[in-house]
């Protein structure tokens, strides 16, 4: 049968390319390919994880409840950051008996968006299929008519060239109106997940690798859609052409009938049978292959770090031991389909034996009104009826199983984003349907401060954990308050909350108790996007973006940027001339995550796009370890220039002696709060102060 045909490949698929012994096999298989290859260049470049996961997609193995699985994902945070599922075990204990909540019906709706291309899609397979169920009932019509050698021979074949002409017009139209509403589906909930993800709260990507994210985006997402518009097509032709087998056989013979539907409880209890047992499977198996897929996300984007370590062999039996895994699981599930090919087959041939050998007697028993013709077309239909029995249950199948993806998908589109870290707009860009996407709410809030307002920073008492690590209190009551003009250095060990300090003012995350405030207007109050135009943060190890130094600059910016304003921002951060030094000067190229550039030709990069919108505070985390002391004295210099004629707040976290000099305060971080702060003179003048102590580890106080 056409399944086992389907198994028969890509076991054949599987084991050309995942064997146990994955490793060596492609060793020998694929010579010319070295182990460890050179950069990607691009996704498709990386083939066996891909490519073999849409394999098992269009088996219809890989759908699963993948969303509980310990790697796979994290548990769910409610908004007080407790986990709501107490361990990642429970989550998975309780995933092997509950069926996944996520409805068919929600499934359904998006179907639902597409129903013109679905509804077109389906009328072409009325047509197709009841013209095919005529086949059989024409056969045995030229059966007849040839035995009796009457003469309609001729316009009854010439009648049966016109059905399947439009027949196979209908399949064609029917083909591609489904294939258009399966990637239009995709479409949209590709950007309106990819819309979730962007808008959750920081504290959400500390709990989920980003491998796994994108591993919804791209193989999640495709699997529902398809799964989704496959299976609708062929629940509904096998709804048709069961309807019409059943009529047919029952209006050629109503006893030879019950024959044939003897058959079909034994179909269907295997489906039910099997379908329970490649749910479980399938679902071991798409966690499988989504560790799998975040060992080759994570290792391909840090290549550089598994060079250096010549890690590569290491890496690589990693990554084969989890696809080998994945080759285990997939083997049962082979064996599982095959051997509910072969049931529902043998179930199908038998009564289709039983027909045969009563029919038979039927024809041959003069008494008996059944002919020839007859028993032709009445066996045929039996066929059918048997092939759209177990193609329906395999369908439904297979839609339970795209619930566990769809789960994946919608658990993402579906969560609220804890606190108003995100400043994205409501509503995804470019997608035709609102249902998909998530109900609208108003921001939390849209306060704005006055043009000219006060740019005093304050925090007041802030204390502050990280929701992944609700043990750890990083902040204890901060107190330190930021007045325009004036220069801040936070000195602390490292570790001590510094980083921490910035990503709260910067509302990445939410303090757990205290405020921090901006002009006197606590910032949860104020409009976050606004919050965070006006506050510029250079982060200790700034990530640039792959494009050319113009555009990672213009990033700050919203819609178009003047090359004086950039070139403005670049001289603000004495960084024009080195720029111009770069082979392309404005327009070179930064490379992944800026790696064509120097540490510190980055950090000046990044320091350029903070300038380039005239914040009002300026934080500067570190930015200076990547530069030498020469030209961090420049760029102290030009910064704290435009900063004094701006009016800025900066804020600058510090470890140098230099860097420290030149601030106003020095403020010292220790122990979740500020110990101490004044002048960088005062404090070294103290003699048990914790800056000397910090600065000067060895000497003891005089
Ligand atoms: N995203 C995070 N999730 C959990 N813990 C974190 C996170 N970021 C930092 N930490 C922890 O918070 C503490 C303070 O970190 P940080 O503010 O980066 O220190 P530093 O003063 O060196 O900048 C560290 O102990 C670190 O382990
Ligand atoms: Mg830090």
């Amino acid at each position: 049968m056409h399944r086992l045909a389907v198994s028969a490949r890509y076991a054949s698929y599987f084991s050309r390319v995942h064997g146990p012994k994955s490793l060596q096999r492609s060793a020998r298989l694929f010579p010319s390919q070295p182990l460890h290859r050179a950069n990607f260049a691009s996704q498709s470049d990386v083939p066996p994880t891909s490519t073999f996961f849409t394999r098992l997609q269009r088996l219809g193995l890989a759908a699963s409840q993948t969303f509980q699985s310990q790697s796979a994902s994290a548990p769910l945070y409610n908004e007080n950051g407790k986990q709501t599922a107490a361990s990642p075990d429970a989550a998975r204990g309780t995933s092997t008996q509950e069926e996944p909540k996520l409805e068919l019906s929600r499934l359904l709706q998006l179907a639902k968006e597409e129903r013109h291309l679905i509804g077109f899609a389906l009328s072409a397979q009325l047509i197709s299929a009841s013209s095919i169920m005529l086949f059989p009932f024409a056969l045995g019509k030229v059966v007849d008519t040839v035995s009796s050698s009457a003469p309609e021979l001729d316009a009854l074949v010439a009648l049966m060239g016109g059905v399947f002409a439009i027949s196979a017009v209908a399949s064609a139209a029917r083909v591609s109106a489904m294939s258009l509403a399966g990637s239009r589906i995709s479409r949209d909930l590709r950007v309106s997940l990819f819309h979730a993800i962007m808008k959750q709260e920081t504290a959400f990507f500390d709990k989920r690798q980003s491998g796994e994210l994108v591993n919804r985006l791209s193989s999640d997402v495709p699997l529902v859609a398809r799964t989704l518009t496959d299976n609708l097509a062929k629940i509904i032709r096998a709804g048709v052409t069961s309807t019409a087998s059943l009529g047919f056989i029952l209006y050629l013979s109503p006893t030879l009938s019950l024959v044939t539907l003897g058959s079909i409880p034994p179909i269907l209890g295997f489906a039910v049978m099997f379908g329970r047992a490649a749910r479980k499977l399938s679902r071991k198996l798409v966690d499988a292959l989504a560790e799998a897929t975040q060992v080759a996300a994570e290792r391909t984007s840090a290549i550089r770090t598994v060079r250096t370590f010549g890690a590569e062999d290491i890496e690589t039996k990693r990554y084969a031991n989890r696809v080998d895994e994945t080759y285990h699981l997939a083997k049962k599930v082979a064996f599982a389909d095959g051997l509910y090919a072969g049931s529902v087959q043998l179930s199908a041939q038998m009564s289709l034996c039983g027909v045969l050998w009563f029919g038979g007697r039927m024809v041959i028993d003069p008494l008996n009104p059944m002919t020839m013709g007859a028993l032709t077309s009445f066996s045929m239909y039996a066929v059918n009826l048997g092939v759209a029995v177990s193609g329906m249950g395999t369908a439904y199948g297979q839609l339970t199983r795209a619930l566990g993806a769809g789960h994946r998908i919608f658990e993402v589109i579906d969560r609220e984003p804890d606190g108003a870290s995100s400043t994205i707009c409501e509503q995804p860009p470019n997608v035709a349907h609102s249902q998909v996407g998530v109900p609208v709410k108003p921001k939390a809030s849209l306060r704005r401060l006055q043009p000219g307002y006060d740019a005093t920073v304050s925090f007041e008492d802030v204390h502050f954990k990280y929701p992944t690590q609700p043990d750890t209190a990083i902040l204890n009551g901060v107190n330190l308050t930021v007045r325009p003009g004036e220069i801040i250095a936070i000195a602390g060990a490292s570790g001590s909350g510094k980083s921490t300090m910035s990503s709260l003012l910067s509302r990445l995350y939410e303090p757990t108790s205290g405020t921090i405030s901006l002009g006197n207007e606590p910032i949860a109050n104020l409009d976050t996007a606004w919050l965070r135009e006006q506050i510029a943060v250079v982060a200790q190890e700034p990530v640039l973006f792959n494009g050319t130094i113009t555009e990672n600059i213009q990033y700050a910016m919203p819609g178009e940027v003047s090359m004086q304003r950039i070139q403005r921002a670049a001289r603000a951060a004495a960084s024009h001339d080195m720029i111009l030094s770069l082979p392309n000067k404005y327009e070179t190229m930064v490379g992944e995550r800026g790696a064509s550039l120097s540490g510190g030709q980055r950090a000046r990069t990044a320091l350029c796009r903070a300038l380039v919108r005239d914040p009002r505070v300026l934080v500067l985390d570190e930015h200076s370890a990547a530069l030498d002391a020469e030209s961090e004295r420049a760029v102290a210099q030009a910064v704290y220039t435009s900063a004094s004629e701006l009016n800025m707040a900066v804020i600058t976290i510090a470890h140098r002696t230099s860097s420290l000099r030149r601030a106003d305060r020095v403020a010292v971080l220790a122990d979740g709060v500020v110990i101490e702060i004044g002048s960088y003179d005062d404090l070294m003048k103290q003699e048990d102060s914790c800056l000397r102590r910090m600065l000067n580890p060895t000497r003891t106080p005089i």
